[in-house]
């Protein structure tokens, strides 16, 4: 049986630590499969990792239920939480339920994510869970806002963490059943993780937080963009561009030496 949101509930009250990561095709999907992870994220950052844009806002709707599927395809233990783009959820209700309704009729994703607490995305988490359809909150920076926000830390002055407090209390009370926390002050997280009852996943906002969760290409050193408050594991490209490069250069070797260069032989007549 995949991983449920009670399930994520549950670990809140166990004290034990969920691990979420993305995924954007059924390559990275696999490697996330593997590696034992509670939820795995078909994140809009894949507009970024994986479709070379500078910013995820030009991802579309249709691009993001064709990357779920690829993902839905190899996942089948964690929870599968796909992101509602730029622009798929800002437009009205009625507009927001049927592009949430897409991932859970066209992909296996059990839960949609969105991102921010204004007034119109509160009432639109509301219906989306009175229609079944289970919600992840997402504040602090919040990369859909980036012409608004930038890409620096949230939240760093006390009226800000106070707004910022308050917003997730309000996603909580329109029935989120968890919310992530980008790029904010570790205290403030902390704070969070014990006045919500939903679980608070963390990325780049302190060790104490309920979960944390981490872009896949970040973690494993794919990405040109590192963000500051990630630390990559290992340098995956310069790994792999060093391997595809050395095989390139084998290949031409081993050609030269099994077949050396026809130079001045006359031309194969035509038959
Ligand atoms: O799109 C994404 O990958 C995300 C994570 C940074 C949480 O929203």
């Amino acid at each position: 049986m995949p991983i449920n949101i009670r399930d994520l509930q549950n670990y809140k009250t166990q004290g034990r630590i969920i691990t979420a990561l993305t995924a954007w095709d059924a390559l990275s999907g696999a490697w996330v499969e593997a590696s034992g992870c509670d939820l795995v994220l078909v994140g809009d950052s894949l507009a970024m990792v994986s479709l070379g844009h500078a910013t995820t806002l030009p991802v579309s709707l249709d691009a993001m239920v064709h990357h779920t599927q690829a993902v839905g395809r190899v996942v089948h233990g964690p929870l599968l939480v796909a992101d509602l783009p730029f622009l798929s959820y800002q437009c009205g209700c009625e507009r927001a339920v049927a592009a949430a309704g897409r991932f859970l009729k066209e992909t296996p994703c059990q839960a949609v994510k969105l991102e921010g607490a204004e007034p119109e995305t509160l009432k639109v988490i509301s219906r989306l869970v009175r229609t079944g359809i289970p919600v992840m909150g997402h504040l602090g920076l919040t990369p859909q806002s980036v012409h608004c926000l930038g890409w620096r830390r949230q939240a760093r002055s006390a009226p800000d963490q106070e707004r910022l407090r308050q917003k997730a209390l309000d996603l909580q009370q329109q029935g989120c059943f968890a919310l992530v926390l980008e790029h904010v002050p570790a205290p403030l997280a902390s704070r969070l993780r014990r006045e919500l009852t939903i679980p608070v996943v963390g990325i780049g906002a302190g060790p104490d937080c309920d979960g944390q969760i981490l872009v896949t290409a970040d973690l494993l050193g794919l990405t040109h963009h590192q963000p500051p408050f990630i630390k990559a594991r290992l340098q995956g490209a310069e790994l792999f561009k060093r391997e595809l490069q050395d095989w390139c250069h084998q290949q031409r070797h081993q050609n030269q030496t099994a077949h050396p260069p026809t130079g001045d032989n006359p031309p194969t007549p035509d038959c």
